[in-house]
Formats: C-alpha cells, sequence, structure tokens
C-alpha cells in the first residue's frame, strides 16, 4: 500500500513537472511569425523551431522508443531533430509551427498514456532529465530570440537601494561537491567529500557600475589585463563591451552579462581577483557550515520562486517590466546562502575556472552527447543559472558548460581571491 501511494505520487509529480515546463515553453512561441520561427540570428545557433522539434523528438527517443518499445511515430523527422543529424547551418527548412506543435502534441499524448502504465521507479531518473533537456532548450530559444533584439532599449528603471560590494571569507574544510538526488544529471554525480583552503568569494555578481570603470579605464585596450589566450580571442571579436551592454544609470547594480569567459578573467585581473573554481563557487552556495550538510538550494528546501531569486524568463502576468530582464543584484536577501551570497541562483549565469570534466566515478546517462562528449578541455563550467532558467535546473550542484569564447548565453560571474 505504501509502496502504491509513493510510486503514483512519483508520477504525479512528473506528471505536473511535464506540463509546467511544456505551458513555459509554449509561452515563447505565441504569436511568433515564420521568420522568427525558422530564421538563424547567429550560425551557432540552431533557430528556435529546430529546438521546439527536438525537445518532441528527444521525448520521443526516450520514452516512447527506448522506455514504452513503441516504432518511432515521426521517422521522418528523425535526420531533422537529432541532435547529430543535420549540421547548424541546414536546420532552417523546418515544418511550420502549426504542424511542430502537432508534433510535440501527439508525442506527449503517447507519453503520457504510457506514463499511466509504466514501472516508474528504475525509470524515474530519465523523466526527470527529460524535463531538464526540455528546460535547457528553453533557456537557449530565449537566447536566440534575444538575439533579435539587437537593439537594446534602454528603459528608466525604478533605482535599488545601494549596497557595499564586498568579499566574504569561506574558511578551510570539508563541503559536499556534487549531487546523487533523483533529478542530478550525469555529470553532477557521484556527490563526494572536498576540502578546500580559505578563500574569499564575492557576495554579489559582478555589477553593471563595476564593470563600467574597467570599460572607462581602457580595459577593452590595454592587453596587460588579459590573458594570451584571451588577447588573441579579443583581436578577433574587435567587442568594446558586453553584449547585453546597456548605457544608463539605472542599471548600475544589475549583473554585468553577455561576457565571455576571457572578459571576466580580464575584468578579474583588473581588479587584481580571479575567477572561483566551481568547487569554490558550489561551496559558497550550498555549504551550511552549522548543520555540516549541504542545502538543495542556497536559502533552504522551498522551491526557487521570485521569493528567492530571478528565474523562469518572463512571467507574462509581470510584463516588460525588466526591459533588461536582470534584477539589482540585491533584490533577493531572502535567498542569500548560508554563507551570505546573493543571487548564486538565478539572474546570471556564473563563469568559473574549472574545466568541464567527469567526476570521479562518472558513468554517462542517458547518452554519451548529453556530458561525456565534452569533457575535451575546452569547455568552461557555468554555475547558478539566469533569469531565464526554469526551475527545474535550478540547483547549486548544476553544471552548464560553454566555450569560453561564448557571449550570447546570460553569463556573467563573481570574483574570488586565496
Ligand atoms: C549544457 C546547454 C551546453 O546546449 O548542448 C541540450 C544542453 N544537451 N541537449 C547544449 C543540452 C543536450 C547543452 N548545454
Ligand atoms: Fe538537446
Amino acid at each position: 500500500m505504501i509502496s502504491k501511494l509513493k510510486k503514483s505520487s512519483v508520477k504525479d509529480s512528473i506528471t505536473v513537472a511535464l506540463d509546467e515546463c511544456r505551458t513555459k515553453t509554449l509561452t515563447l512561441f505565441a504569436g511568433m511569425n515564420a521568420a522568427t520561427f525558422c530564421n538563424q540570428p547567429h550560425p551557432d545557433f540552431s533557430p528556435v523551431g529546430w529546438h521546439l522539434g527536438h525537445i518532441a523528438y528527444i521525448e520521443s527517443l526516450w520514452i516512447l522508443e527506448h522506455s514504452a518499445g513503441s516504432p518511432c511515430l515521426f521517422p521522418h523527422y528523425r535526420q531533422l531533430f537529432a541532435a547529430d543529424g543535420l549540421p547548424k547551418s541546414q536546420r532552417v527548412n523546418l515544418p511550420k509551427l502549426d504542424e511542430t506543435l502537432d508534433y510535440l502534441d501527439t508525442v506527449r499524448k503517447n507519453v503520457l498514456k504510457y506514463l499511466e502504465v509504466a514501472d516508474i521507479e528504475p525509470q524515474e531518473r530519465l523523466w526527470r532529465f527529460l524535463i531538464q533537456h526540455e528546460s535547457q532548450h528553453c533557456e537557449i530559444m530565449t537566447m536566440v530570440l534575444e538575439l533579435f533584439n539587437s537593439q537594446r532599449l534602454s528603459v528608466t528603471l525604478p533605482s535599488s537601494s545601494s549596497f557595499q560590494p564586498e568579499m566574504i571569507e569561506i574558511p578551510a574544510g570539508e563541503f559536499e561537491l556534487g549531487s546523487d538526488s533523483m533529478d542530478a544529471m550525469d555529470n553532477e554525480i557521484p556527490a563526494r567529500k572536498v576540502y578546500l583552503d580559505t578563500y574569499w568569494i564575492d557576495r554579489y555578481p559582478v555589477t553593471c557600475g563595476q564593470y563600467r570603470l574597467f570599460i572607462e579605464a581602457g580595459g577593452y585596450q590595454n592587453s596587460q589585463y588579459w590573458s594570451v589566450v584571451g588577447w588573441q580571442w579579443l583581436q578577433n571579436e574587435q567587442v568594446t563591451q558586453p553584449l547585453y551592454w546597456i548605457e544608463a544609470q539605472s542599471y548600475e547594480h544589475h549583473p554585468v552579462y553577455g561576457v565571455s569567459w576571457y572578459e571576466a578573467e580580464a575584468y578579474a585581473n583588473f581588479v587584481g581577483k580571479r575567477l572561483p573554481t566551481e568547487a569554490e563557487w558550489e561551496k559558497a552556495a550550498s555549504w551550511d557550515v552549522q548543520t555540516n550538510r549541504r542545502r538543495t538550494y542556497p536559502w533552504g528546501d522551498d522551491l526557487p520562486t521570485d521569493k528567492y531569486c530571478n528565474c523562469n524568463g518572463l512571467d507574462p502576468m509581470r510584463g516588460d517590466a525588466f526591459i533588461n530582464h536582470t534584477t539589482p543584484v540585491n533584490t533577493y536577501p531572502a535567498g542569500q546562502s548560508a554563507y551570505g551570497l546573493y543571487d548564486t541562483l538565478g539572474n546570471v549565469w556564473e563563469w568559473t575556472t574549472s574545466w568541464f570534466s567527469g567526476y570521479e566515478g562518472f558513468q554517462s546517462f542517458p547518452y554519451k552527447g548529453y556530458s561525456q562528449a565534452y569533457f575535451d578541455n575546452q569547455h568552461r563550467v557555468l554555475k547558478g543559472g539566469s533569469w531565464a532558467t526554469r526551475p527545474w535546473i535550478l540547483r547549486p550542484s548544476f553544471r552548464n558548460w560553454y566555450h569560453p569564447g561564448v557571449r550570447q548565453i546570460f553569463a556573467g560571474f563573481r570574483c574570488a581571491t586565496s
């Protein structure tokens, strides 16, 4: 009886998450025209319409084909929507929005039918993966949509209260890195104890006001702040400010974002600091030294909402109040970590110095192409999530990764010192 109850509540919680996640996905497509659906504002990113079809494809592949053992419902979509099917430049000949929505809908109906009879316990991790897969593609679609808005609108925002940018001492000691929980992705597993020496880390992400000093001091013209590789990157890119930069006083306390890892590194050098390692970031965000335990979220166990952080994209009910979507870094005191860091989850992703790789004992799940294909010392780990990140992937142990030269993602950073 007890195990039956437990089973049905797992299924219920999966059903609710699938549905809530999909509802958020579809809000991105309300009133979208055909050009926005299939155009590529940047060659490194597939059109939003491709991501939408790919979400259905992965759901069909892993639930209907692999788990339920059904034949592929839409074999003609395989080449187009599989991640290894076509090069990004050839993903523009897409079915229309309505057809793609039918595809999603048909797959989902069959998936829910299967969920009723599925033996959920051995499959739970896969279903949790699926919700997080859709969540990640949602953020990528939001990024692509942002790239169409080449003109950054500057609006007058409510003035935010001032604050002291300061560093927090994290005393030497062990903490638990990673996670073994049911929603952990393969690259978070297994959790393990890690010892770190004492270090210092910024209480807030670096703000536009702070970053402005770097720009005004000629940071983009002076090679002394840049690593050799970073300076080379800058010569190729010829940029002089962050991608999402808005020249307005009312953004002074917003986190800077739209910076590559190289820009973050140069800024850290400029102020005589460095970027944190992934372990330093995660300890400061999640470790509770009082209880000697890792917290589920920086603030505790409550799910991520706008009480604690700026996440989950624009809420249509809230309107377009924040044209740049970020919020001042001191907006969420209730979201502080045990050590007192603000804004660790939400607002902007944060670059770390760590190369993306597997923890000791790593095992691919559900396929090598999810994480293992990127263990190549070419991708840096990002932590924490942005204003666009869905709650299902917001947690201190979650690991994102990108090539250090990418600046289209919603990434900023905070600094550390030894
Ligand atoms: C973790 C965001 C880099 O975009 O390739 C989506 C996420 N993996 N489908 C990516 C992902 C498979 C991944 N990033
Ligand atoms: Fe994918």
